[in-house]
Formats: C-alpha cells, sequence, structure tokens
C-alpha cells in the first residue's frame, strides 16, 4: 500500500507436538526455508503447564483450552524464531486456517492436518503478539 521498503520482521513459531510426532519438522521447516525466511533460532523444548498458560494467555478461559494445553504439553515441540519481510503475515498465509479441515489446499495446515487442535504450527498473529511471544520464548534474543 506504499512505495516504502517491506519491514523485516521477526515472528515466533512452533512446530506443535503433533508435527514432531508425525516426522514433519523436515517439511515444515523446509517451506518455510524455500518461501526464503530466515531462521534465527531454533529449540526443540517441552512446554510446562506455566508457560502454557502464558503463551495462550488470551485462551485460557475458553472451553477449548484445557484440551488445547494438555496437547501443546505432550511431547517435544520445536520453537523458533523466524525473520523476513512482513514475515507475520507471510508465514499465517503459509499456514492455512486454525481448522486443518477448513484451511487451504497449498498452506501447511491444508495439506497436512486435518484438526483444528492438532494443527501443526503455531505462530504470531501480529506484531505486538509477536513481541510477547519472543520475549517469552526466547528472552535473551
Ligand atoms: S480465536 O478465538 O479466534 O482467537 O481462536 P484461534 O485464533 O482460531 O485459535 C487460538 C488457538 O486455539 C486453538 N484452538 C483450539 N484448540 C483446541 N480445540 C479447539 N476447538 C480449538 N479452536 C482453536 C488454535 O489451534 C489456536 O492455537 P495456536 O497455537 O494459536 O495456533
Amino acid at each position: 500500500s506504499s512505495n516504502t521498503e517491506p519491514a523485516t520482521e521477526r515472528s515466533l513459531v512452533l512446530i506443535k507436538p503433533d508435527a514432531v510426532r508425525r516426522g514433519l519438522l523436515g517439511e515444515i521447516l523446509s517451506r518455510f526455508e524455500r518461501k526464503g525466511l530466515v531462521v534465527e533460532a531454533l529449540e526443540l523444548r517441552t512446554m510446562d503447564g506455566e508457560l502454557a498458560d502464558q503463551h495462550y494467555a488470551e485462551h485460557v478461559d475458553k472451553a477449548f483450552y484445557p484440551p488445547l494445553k494438555n496437547f501443546m504439553t505432550s511431547g517435544p515441540l520445536a520453537a523458533a524464531v523466524i525473520s523476513g519481510d512482513e514475515v507475520i503475515s507471510v508465514i499465517r498465509a503459509m499456514i492455512g486456517a486454525t481448522d486443518g479441515r477448513k484451511a487451504a489446499a497449498g498452506t501447511i495446515r491444508g495439506d497436512l492436518a486435518l484438526s483444528n487442535r492438532e494443527n501443526l504450527v503455531h505462530a504470531s498473529d501480529s506484531p505486538d503478539s509477536a513481541k510477547r511471544e519472543l520475549a517469552l520464548w526466547f528472552p535473551n534474543l
């Protein structure tokens, strides 16, 4: 919408426990790499309940949260910092809609997921949430 240079941003990406269990870590990272995005940090971590409550602060009172928390703490996930031009909206487009059954073909969830809980990837949805989530997961970066 303007003739200024695109802003380079950072997003927090979580490649969720279902992706690790299904052996899709390489496939999903590869899609981000092939797009031209830069993986600045990458760690296998297991989320504990406290981190889950902080990460999903805006969802803790929703009915879907207890099973979501149970799933997200169920095994190792890959936490990544990914950067690139307008990377927050670029990654959200690559991931597709929350529910894998509704996500468009060609997106990660559209191609590889069939659930709205076990949907393979989380990515920050705005610059403000990226800032908050990066501070939570990678405080030293
Ligand atoms: S909202 O209410 O529109 O903000 O929700 P949404 O952004 O679509 O989803 C927020 C996260 O909650 C997960 N989610 C669910 N988990 C389990 N069961 C159900 N029904 C469900 N609906 C939404 C969804 O996968 C999102 O997780 P993240 O990690 O942010 O992708």
